[in-house]
């Protein structure tokens, strides 16, 4: 199969690299990076006519390929992804599907229009720790399920890297923090208790990482910052010691002592953590109510050590607690007394090498196996996706209006693009 890769960024080169390992060929790219272009180029084997500048200049070709890998940032899906469906590619879609409600409705639609394929890349839908979580409470392991404490604890360093001096420091350029980091966190909810969502409430706000609270005489960027030594946001000592790694890696493709120090001392990265342009929230709770009764708090915090979800999904007849850092599922069965011994067992699910816990794999799979006739439907189609989304922009909108947003009626109001 021959796919485009349309952003040839951290995550395109993760989907394209796995469908070569799977004997597939990348037949155009379009990197608006022209270093970036160049590696995929090469890596890739593409004909120098089929390396583009810009999505648009290959989306205005001929079809080039079977289905189209859109990666480019959050904001571009939809005009992309609108033209790719007509082409006729079919698509695996960088989530979020767009941070705009209209254009998520208006892409289901067309893919329903059109009879696309449409993967969202909910990834976490495809990795073993989620999936033996969905397992056990689809075998009944706590009874029904009456209500939800989830936690995504995104880790200070993570935060300040792509969330006050990254791409997505911005709900305006990117996504609000719900919706960029959580759509995840959203459609995992619906996917484990296994219903649509009612209602939504939600409070936050950016607390930690604006001006007054940057260490005294701190400088603009830390090249030049007397507290570079007492900082922890110091970015040397984010960077240098991970080289040639995450978030490193995201810098300069110079992934060298001299490539960094030079991309910290001049490109976005350098910038010191309190005085950036970044404007979404460093923590937000959300409570829901969904349509089969189950109820469930969320929260969303950048001030965490490790990176890792945890959960605590409280059954009639018992609880399951699950650690992503710890690889660790708890399910304890309820006991009639606090003497007796309750039945209790952990799971560790096998850990496999793709990122996100085997998730990057697996939904390249799926979507494989879609296009090739071998399974009927992938877990993460767009028509499973959009009620993530309406949920995170609900949410979002119940957090800057302080009200309880229905999400039906969210969908209502929502639904018709304007001049649509
Ligand atoms: N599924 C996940 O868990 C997950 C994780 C991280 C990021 N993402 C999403 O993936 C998307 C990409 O994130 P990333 O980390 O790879 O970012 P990135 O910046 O590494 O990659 C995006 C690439 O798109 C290129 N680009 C931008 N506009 C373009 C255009 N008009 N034509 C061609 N190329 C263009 C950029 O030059 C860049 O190389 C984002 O929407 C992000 O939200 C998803």
């Amino acid at each position: 199969m021959d796919f485009v890769l349309l952003g040839a960024g951290q995550r395109g080169m993760i989907y394209a690299r796995y469908a070569c390992q799977k004997g597939h060929g990348i037949a155009a790219v379009a990197e608006k990076d022209p270093v970036k272009r160049e590696i995929a180029q090469r890596e890739f084997h593409i004909p120098a006519d089929k390396c583009f500048a810009d999505a648009a200049e290959l989306l205005a070709r001929p079809k080039l390929g079977d289905a189209a890998i859109i990666a480019t940032m959050d904001r571009d899906h939809f005009g992309q992804a609108m033209p790719a469906m007509e082409k006729g590619y079919h698509l695996l879609l960088e989530k979020p599907i767009s941070p705009v409600p209209e254009e998520t409705l208006a892409l289901e639609e067309k893919a329903r229009e059109t009879e696309r394929r449409v993967v969202v890349c909910h990834v976490l839908r495809y990795s073993p720790f989620f999936r033996e979580i969905k397992k056990q409470l689809d075998a009944g392991a706590v009874g029904r399920i009456v209500t939800v404490q989830h936690n995504e604890n995104i880790g200070n360093f993570h935060f300040a890297h792509s969330f006050v001096r990254g791409n997505w420091r911005r709900s305006d350029t990117a996504s609000p923090l719900i919706m960029q980091k959580s759509c995840h966190d959203m459609d995992l909810l619906v996917w484990l208790i296994g219903s649509g969502c009612r209602q939504v409430a939600s409070f936050g706000s950016l607390t930690c990482f604006k001006p007054e609270n940057a260490p005294k005489g701190a400088a603009e960027r830390c090249a030049d910052c007397p507290c570079q030594d007492t900082c922890r946001y110091n970015a040397y000592k984010a960077y240098l010691p991970v080289m040639g790694s995450w978030p490193a890696a995201v810098l300069t493709e110079n992934q060298t002592e001299e490539g960094l120090r030079e991309a910290i001392q001049t490109g976005p990265y350098g910038r010191c953590v309190f005085r950036c342009d970044n404007n979404v929230c460093d923590h937000q709770v959300t409570a829901l109510e969904f349509e089969n009764g189950v109820t469930a708090t969320f929260n969303l915090s950048a001030f965490t050590n490790r990176i890792a979800r945890t959960l605590k999904i409280m059954g009639e007849d018992g609880e399951l607690r699950a650690n992503e850092y710890t690889n660790e599922i708890e399910i304890t069965r309820f006991a009639s007394n606090g003497v007796d011994r309750c039945e209790s067992c952990v799971i560790r699910p096998d850990l496999t090498s793709t990122g996100h816990g085997g998730g990057d794999g697996g939904i390249m799979e799926d979507f494989l196996a879609l296009l090739e006739g071998r399974q009927a439907e992938a877990s993460s189609e767009i028509r499973y996706s959009v009620e993530s989304h309406m949920m995170a922009c609900a949410a979002e909108e119940a957090r800057l209006t302080g009200a309880v947003v229905n999400i039906a009626d969210f969908r209502r109001r929502h639904g018709k693009r304007e001049g649509a």
